[in-house]
């Protein structure tokens, strides 16, 4: 469990016979992160070859693996050429001759690069992958490739299922975890290239020495392995920890604290990334605090960060105080009319939906609605609202989906992974962000198959044109099992379980129905509290007479925020993807379904094939047992018991509490015994 997905096992276990690809090891050790490279590489090469190849200064015989840069190793040189191109971060992975010997080449710009082939190679390898004609090239597509932590100074997670908080605050930095370096590893071999420490509802200690020289500790041991340390900055920082009477972003006296704090941080890192700020959201303090704007805050921060090319995340999870007519909406009413106000090192964040990392969303309105803003794209990879750590759900399809959807900005094909990925308006600064779902558990991520998705929103950080099933294939494969056996039905059982989920808990389109604060089980009757928008009953809205929100211009109008092709999609009854139906539409109990069915038996038909597709996940699994080592075959088993049962609590409970309002019967068929 520990080892993620660099458990490197023996390649002879599945292969019997097969010749070990590595003869010999040509690896520079000069840098702190050539040393990494050529200690993972000797590593992962002794656990899946049985023993690490030697060490070698030049290729002797056939088979040799190089690793560099055509500096740190002249037999590279020759491949200068075709290293244009690949930026700092890219490789290319070659099967070469040299000096009259067949050989790899993993060969880089820079060091980091080398480093990120190696991964690759060693992916190959345990991936089961041919390695005798290699030409491969690759450079990430996305240039902040970024951790979220939500981890408190306390050590509590916000929403975090796993654990404790993994940084030991009170031993740093006299103690340095070892676990510190795994976490570092794991990311790299995704290619993660940053990281923010603490939570967006932050704690303003974190900027102060005693915190900062920590944090440093921490930099210093990611530093090797390509990642930045970045913080979320309280926006009233300069009162809480600085003595001033005011943060309001024009003052001049708070724009010099921000100044000279960022110059006392960058003494002590001098690769800090960055801050994250989550401003005039959920109580947090910001600039409207002073009747001033998002990007006056924003380009304050971006003011004391650019000498030292640092950068500003500025998310647009905003939510005030007062009840917006429709909490969608919010987001994009209070960006859009900054976009060009910006600084250059300013990106906006956007969750992937407009209300809260629903188990399904529509794309954020604001992607592609703010052409000369680089907006950044923010997943969470916790599952707060898709079952905590219990639930198997693997959140690839998901983000696939999200990435893949066309927001026509720029006409058909303006997909947001364009936007995320800059091409689409020219941004060379680009980014997206996880919310992070690590943990002190021993299998880091609260359960085995949630270190899936940390893997894959990696995976899909570097290239978010990848495909979901292929980087579940390569995770299975390198978790598990190459067993095709195996991994066929593994794979498609992962594939199939964000639809389930969405099917038990909120299907057709509706959102936001958990229990209140947790977000654990159903709660689609929650209602009352401060605030209108804190409810279930505010985004069902089921009635006498149907159930749904209405966001056409009948109703909210939300739908007018997207791009005209998309808002007409969307706010067409006869045209809205059946998913979206009651995030867009309210619709009488007896609409007729795409299906033929009425609205409300293909609502309870949608719950069924939920809990259906639960039990079949338990039984492939079960299936299983024997493929897998007992202890982790058995947790899994067990976590899917209890996503059974909780499906069908899911199922049970809506359909009980909506039948109120339909006062229909059960469909025919319904609820089939197990
Ligand atoms: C959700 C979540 C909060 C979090 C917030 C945010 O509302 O429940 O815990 O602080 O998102 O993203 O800022």
């Amino acid at each position: 469990g520990h080892a993620l997905w660099l458990r490197y096992p023996p390649l002879a276990e599945q292969a019997q016979g097969t010749p070990a690809p590595v003869t010999g090891l040509v690896a520079a050790a000069g840098t702190p992160t050539q040393a990494a490279t050529r200690q993972e590489l000797l590593r992962g090469l002794g656990g899946l070859q049985g023993t690490a190849p030697p060490l070698a200064d030049a290729v002797g015989r056939p088979g040799a693996l190089l690793v560099g840069t055509p500096d740190s190793t002249p037999a590279l040189a020759q491949l200068r050429p075709a290293l244009e191109g690949l930026g700092r971060e890219g490789y290319l992975i070659r099967s070469v001759e040299i000096d009259g010997h067949a050989a790899t080449a993993i060969v880089a710009n820079d060091d980091i690069g080398a480093l990120y082939g190696a991964f690759h190679y060693l992916r190959l390898l345990q991936t089961g992958e041919p390695v005798d004609a290699l030409d491969l090239r690759s450079a990430p597509e996305v240039r902040l490739r970024v951790l979220n932590h939500w981890d408190n100074l306390d050590r509590h997670v916000e929403r975090g299922y796993a654990g404790q908080s993994i940084w030991d605050w009170h031993r740093l930095p006299g103690w340095v975890d070892p676990r510190y370096t795994d976490y570092a590893r794991a990311n790299a071999s995704i290619g993660i290239n940053g990281t923010v420490l603490n939570n967006v509802n932050a704690n303003a200690m974190v900027l102060t020495p005693m915190y900062l020289e920590k944090v440093a500790a921490l930099a210093e041991v990611f530093r090797p392995w390509g990642i930045r340390v970045y913080l979320s900055a309280r926006f009233s920082a300069p009162v809480e920890i600085g003595g001033l009477e005011t943060a309001d972003p024009l003052d001049p006296a708070v724009r010099r604290w921000w100044r000279a704090k960022a110059d006392e941080i960058y003494a002590r890192i001098p690769d800090f990334g960055g801050f994250l700020v989550k401003a005039n959201s959920e109580g947090q303090p910001g600039p409207q605090d002073y009747g001033r704007s998002h990007a006056d805050g924003a380009n304050m921060l971006a003011e004391a960060l650019a000498p030292h090319d640092g950068i500003a995340m500025w998310r647009a999870f905003v939510y005030s105080d007062e009840e917006p007519d429709d909490r969608a909406k919010q987001a994009y009413t209070e960006f859009v009319p900054h976009d060009g106000e910006f600084a250059d090192n300013v990106l906006v964040q956007v969750k992937n939906g407009a209300i809260d990392f629903q188990p399904r969303e529509p794309f954020h309105p604001l992607f592609g609605a703010m052409p000369q803003t680089p907006l950044m794209m923010e997943f969470q990879v916790t599952k707060e609202y898709l079952g905590f750590a219990t639930h198997l759900v693997y959140l690839g399809p998901m983000w696939e989906e999200v990435l893949r959807a066309d927001t026509h900005a720029e006409g058909e094909g303006s997909t947001v992974a364009k936007v995320i990925d800059g091409s689409l308006h020219g941004h060379a600064l680009t980014g997206i962000a996880g919310v992070a779902n690590i943990g002190t558990d021993r299998n880091w991520s609260g359960s085995h198959f949630d270190q899936a998705n940390w893997y894959a929103y990696g995976r899909l950080a570097w290239d978010p044109h990848a495909s979901a099933r292929d980087i579940a294939g390569e995770w299975v494969r390198m978790t598990f099992s190459r067993d095709p056996d195996f991994v066929g039905p593994v794979v498609d059982m992962m594939m199939d379980s964000h639809q389930a989920a969405v099917d038990y808990m909120t299907p057709l389109g509706l959102h936001h129905l958990m229990g209140r604060g947790h977000h654990y089980g159903p709660g689609p009757w929650v209602e009352g509290g401060p605030r209108a928008d804190w409810t279930s009953v505010y985004f069902h809205r089921a009635t006498r007479d149907g159930i749904g929100f209405d966001r056409t211009a009948s109703g909210s109008d939300a739908v007018s925020q997207y791009a005209p092709p998309v808002a007409r999609e969307f706010g067409d009854l006869a045209r809205v993807p059946e998913d979206f139906l009651l995030w867009f539409h309210h619709v009488p109990w007896d609409h007729p379904a795409r299906s033929g069915r009425p609205l409300w038996d293909e609502l309870v038909h949608r719950y069924d094939r939920g809990v259906a597709a639960v039990r079949e996940m338990r039984a492939t699994w079960a299936g299983l047992a024997g493929q897998v080592d007992a202890e982790r075959h058995a947790q899994v088993a067990a976590f899917l018991a209890i996503q059974a049962q909780e499906a069908q609590w899911w199922r049970d409970a809506s359909i009980a509490y909506f039948q109120t309002f339909a006062q229909r019967p059960l469909p025919e068929g319904h609820a089939p015994p197990p």
